[in-house]
């Protein structure tokens, strides 16, 4: 009756939704706890496509009930949008369960989200201006609309309301921009509720009776461990708890059912938005990962920014999320080079580091120290086994693993679900 967690072990788009998809045929549900449509996971299943925002990558596999936990917040507009092109596409959407408790991205959160980076100016975080922040920041203001308000006009009307009168002083005041009207979110919002009521549910209750009854539910995280609110780059990070705990709160799941943590590891590491990152390249080598493993954002388009594997960042990864198990993508898009460094401490103020600094400033002034391993030049994309891979990338993958403190279970060698070796059953069993 296992609960396993799926998490980024980085800062994103690590491949948890190729991830994801593998798992599918071993669970019966995937459940997303935590973050929006500021995700962006893309999995391919032969020649077709899918880039899923909002909804968990569990929904394209057959037989799988997907769930949008209490944690999530949801643009609803967004959720129709995505139903409807999975629909368009042969996906059965009839099976999507909803949280009566998810908070809901309302325009007006939209608006602040783009019009407050916009004033931060260079200080901007670059987010993904999805209204992700604002809205937590009401959750957690207790000004939030749960999607169970959507049910009651009054009570709506009631916390739109109050809601707004915060909004609109700052909207008008602070950011000179118009005043949203209270009627206009109302109907804005009333609008999905037919749609949207049979899919609403008291989500923790089903998922507890499905585990009370011997399935198996796949938590599958946005973001990653170094965008969580608490544990990540702060202030460079999303608005919720993207590591392995807020599984259990995003989704109402008891941590002592949660049996197996995997921790989704790229092969090297890049990240979206401001923020820092010790590793990060500017020269050609940057631009050969951002090529090679089409490093561009899928919400936002936006280039991603690259840099060399950091072994401290993975051990951290290890240490908050509890993990069981990583799974190692895009191990394929480092080959064809001679050496391959990897980021083994950190050098600051004239110290060697080899932990993740506690204090951020240290972080920004980090300075990588690097170990180079041997590198490959075979085609490695259809390998099945660990032991067909060349002995180069056998050993920067143990290599990894040594550094990073869990197993490597998992090893991506190309885009498509089977192009997979694993080492390990990835069920945390
Ligand atoms: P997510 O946000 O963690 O789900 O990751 P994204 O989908 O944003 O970015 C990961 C990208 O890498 C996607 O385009 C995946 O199809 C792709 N990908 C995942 N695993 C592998 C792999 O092992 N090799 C290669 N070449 N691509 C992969
Ligand atoms: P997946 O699930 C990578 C980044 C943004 C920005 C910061 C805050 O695909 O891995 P937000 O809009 O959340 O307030 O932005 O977080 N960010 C991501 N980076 N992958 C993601 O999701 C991200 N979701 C948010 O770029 O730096
Ligand atoms: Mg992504």
């Amino acid at each position: 009756m296992p609960a396993i967690v799926l998490i980024g072990a980085q800062w994103g788009d690590e491949g948890k939704g190729k991830a994801t998809d593998l798992l599918g045929d071993q669970v019966d549900y995937v459940v997303r706890f935590q973050g929006g449509n500021n995700a962006g996971h893309t999995v391919v299943v032969g020649d077709k496509n899918f880039a899923l925002h909002l909804l968990p990558s569990g929904i394209l596999t057959p037989g799988v009930t997907p769930v949008i936990g209490n944690g999530v917040v949801v643009d609803l507009e967004v959720l129709m949008e995505e139903l409807d092109g999975l629909a368009a596409q042969g996906v059965d959407i009839s099976k999507l369960k909803i949280s009566s408790n998810a908070h809901v991205i309302t325009p007006y959160h939209v608006t602040v989200d783009k019009v407050g980076e916009r004033f931060l100016g260079k200080k901007a975080i670059g987010t993904t201006g999805r209204g992700i922040g604002p809205t937590y920041i009401d959750k957690i203001g207790r000004l939030g609309i749960r999607i169970q308000d959507l049910f009651d006009p009054s009570i709506l009307t009631q916390k739109v309301e109050g809601a707004l009168v915060q909004k609109n002083d700052l909207l008008v005041k602070v950011y000179n921009r118009a005043a949203v009207r209270v009627e206009e979110v109302v109907e804005h919002l009333l609008s999905f509720g037919e749609r949207l009521k049979p899919m609403v549910t008291d989500t923790s209750l089903i998922l507890n009776q499905a585990l009370d009854e011997g399935k198996t539910v796949l938590l599958e995280g946005g973001q990653g461990t170094l965008l969580d609110i608490d544990h990540g780059t702060y202030p460079f990070v999303t608005s919720s708890n993207a590591s392995a705990g807020g599984a259990t709160v995003g989704s109402g799941i008891g941590p002592t059912r949660i049996t197996g943590v995997i921790g989704i590891l790229k092969a090297y590491t890049t990240r979206v938005g401001s923020g820092p990152f010790p590793t990060e390249l500017f020269d050609e080598w940057g631009e050969f990962l951002r090529s090679n493993g089409g490093e561009f954002g899928v919400t936002t388009g936006r280039e991603r920014r690259c840099g060399w594997f950091d072994a401290p960042i993975a051990k951290y990864a290890t240490r908050i999320n509890g993990l069981t198990d990583f799974f190692l993508t895009k191990l394929d898009v480092l080959t064809g080079l001679d050496q391959i460094p990897v980021c083994v401490a950190y050098e600051i103020d004239g110290q060697r580091v080899e932990e993740l600094p506690a204090n951020q400033s240290d972080f920004h002034h980090a300075k990588p120290i690097y170990e180079n391993f041997p590198g490959w030049h075979e085609d490695i994309t259809g390998c099945t086994t660990f032991e067909e891979l060349p002995k180069n990338a056998q050993d920067y993958v143990l290599a990894l693993e040594r550094m990073s403190g869990t197993r490597i279970s998992a090893i991506g060698v190309g885009q498509d679900r089977n192009a997979t070796i694993v080492r390990y059953p990835l069920t945390g069993a």
